[in-house]
């Protein structure tokens, strides 16, 4: 039950379902956790209690693996024609945008983030990727291949779904996570367990109501609420799930690459980022400023692939920083759902102390603040001032680690320096993403090629879209998110020959 007086700017429908009695998804029944337990869920913006949500743990994953699993071996959902597929999936995609208000307050109040913003982007973009993927249903074919070695027999592959996956996803865009998980895994016609992150558990769970409503069968997609050790451990390990697919943090990536051995279940990884921007002496300083100022800030820099390191050419370096710090200082901190917000508070009081942590280590190691700070000025809430550090170096941690929240640190290079600035914008365990700004065309390819990262924004940053694979090198994960290449995390290869 809710226990916060409603935000009268809430519509009906979503105070309607945040006072109902929240439970998961589990073989097509909405069930609550079979020990009652339930865990609260916080308003960021105020530090309250707005509701609570079902408790998952071992017991409850093994009734959604095996509903899952059931769904799968025996139920109608792979054997199912694409085209049926395709249409339920774009059902979901036409539900989703029905309740588009809903789905961006929900987005608001649980995750913080501005409701103008959830409106244009988190929501446009999952019922995008439900489309998109409600096409690929009808795409996926195998090949025809000619033997090297001879002419008597006939080959073929098959595409096949891979089975049972496991999904475990993070916060910072609870319903788009979900979309970017669950479309492409139902185009391939697996069966899911989808796991939402415990801070943000509200827009998975009011999606779980529509994608019955879609008329998904049961089992299909079961969705539970819990912590990660209690519910996203015992589903990463568990014996009957076929694929894990998981975003998060490096850390529990690792963790989730261990769980996964005991039955060598498949695993793609989308993970952590400090992603570099590079900006270059003749690029448009006004289109550069604004971009690589929302790089960073866009979501509160509550994104694996932040802009969180600024390499400026020294000749505009002033002029760059002065121009992101000005914007920062005027970046309107408030909570989600009021309509002055530019910014909301970070997600948790854990992410909170941690960014804050990273805002004082930096400055204990000799960084200097030309905007924002330690102290948002803000007297509740987990708000944290938009904030640009200069004077580091290459060995601070606050240049060294993801910080995940709206910390830019700003570096100048110079001329002669061109393949030195590559080389340091490769200097991380990390490869997610990295823009390049610059009106010089051969340049901004030459830089797009040396980077080591899965994404390359050249005078634009943050740009999203279903066709665009979108996933890391090096530490940043295992494997792309969206367009065709997803594909391959939910299919199997299985090669026929014939002796003719
Ligand atoms: P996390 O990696 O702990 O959590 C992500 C998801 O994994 C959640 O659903 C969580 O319940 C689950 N999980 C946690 N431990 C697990 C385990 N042992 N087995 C299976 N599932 C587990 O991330 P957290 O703690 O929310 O944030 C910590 C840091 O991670 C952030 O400061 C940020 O640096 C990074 N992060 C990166 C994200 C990305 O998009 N790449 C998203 C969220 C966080
Ligand atoms: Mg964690």
């Amino acid at each position: 039950m809710a226990t916060l007086s409603m935000d009268p700017r809430l519509s009906r429908r979503t105070t309607d379902f945040l006072s109902s009695d929240h439970r998961m998804l589990i073989d097509g029944r909405f069930v609550a956790a079979e020990s009652g337990k339930t865990l609260p869920v916080y308003n960021p913006a105020t530090g309250e209690v707005i509701t609570q949500v079902p408790e998952a743990e071992a017991e409850d994953v093994n009734r959604a693996v095996t509903a899952a699993r059931r769904a799968f071996d025996e139920g109608p959902w792979p054997r199912m024609s694409p085209s049926e597929r395709g249409r339920v999936l774009w059902k979901i995609a036409d539900l989703v945008e029905e309740h588009l208000e809903e789905f961006a307050e929900l987005e608001s109040l649980d995750n913080g983030k501005p409701f103008s913003v959830a409106r244009v982007a988190d929501v446009p973009l999952t019922v995008d990727m439900f489309r998109y993927m409600s096409g690929w249903a009808t795409k996926i074919s195998g090949k025809t291949l000619p033997l090297s070695a001879g002419y008597d027999y006939h080959s073929y592959t098959l595409r096949e779904p891979i089975g049972v996956v496991a999904q475990i996803i993070p916060w910072n865009f609870p319903l788009l996570m979900a979309a970017w998980k669950l479309a492409p895994a139902l185009a391939c016609g697996c069966t899911i367990v989808l796991k939402l992150a415990e801070q943000t558990p509200l827009s998975g769970l009011r999606l779980a109501q529509l994608l019955d409503e879609a008329g998904l069968p049961a089992g299909v997609v079961n969705v539970i609420t819990g912590y990660g050790e209690g519910a996203g451990a015992p589903l990463a390990a568990h014996e009957m799930v076929d694929k894990v697919a998981f975003t998060g943090s490096t850390e529990v990536g690792k963790l989730i690459v261990k769980a996964a051995a005991g039955n060598l279940k498949k695993v793609t990884l989308e993970l952590g980022g400090k992603s570099p921007v590079l900006v270059f002496p003749d690029a448009k300083t006004d289109s550069a400023i604004q971009g690589t100022a929302s790089a960073i800030f866009f979501n509160h820099g509550q994104c694996c692939c932040a802009g969180s390191r600024l390499y400026v050419h020294e000749k505009v370096f002033d002029e760059v920083v002065d121009g992101v710090s000005h914007l920062a200082n005027e970046i309107q901190l408030a909570p989600g759902m009021d309509p002055s917000c530019q910014m909301g508070p970070l997600v948790s009081d854990e992410q909170y102390h941690r960014v804050v942590g990273y805002i004082e280590s930096g400055i204990e190691e000799g960084a200097n603040i030309a905007a924002g700070g330690p102290v948002s000025g803000v007297d509740r809430g987990w708000f944290v001032r938009p904030t640009v550090l200069t004077n580091t170096n290459p060995r601070m941690k606050v240049v060294q680690e993801e910080i995940f929240g709206p910390v830019v640190c700003a570096v100048p290079f110079s001329d002669k320096d061109i393949d030195a600035i590559v080389k340091r914008a490769n200097d991380t365990i990390y490869g997610l993403a990295a823009s390049v700004w610059t009106e010089n065309l051969s340049l901004a390819h030459k830089v797009a090629r040396c980077l080591r990262a899965g994404t390359v924004w050249v005078n634009c940053h943050n740009v999203f879209d279903a066709s665009l694979p979108f996933g890391g090198y090096k530490q940043s994960g295992w494997g792309r998110e969206m367009g065709e290449e997803v594909l391959n995390n939910y299919l199997q290869t299985k090669a026929v020959t014939v002796a003719l």
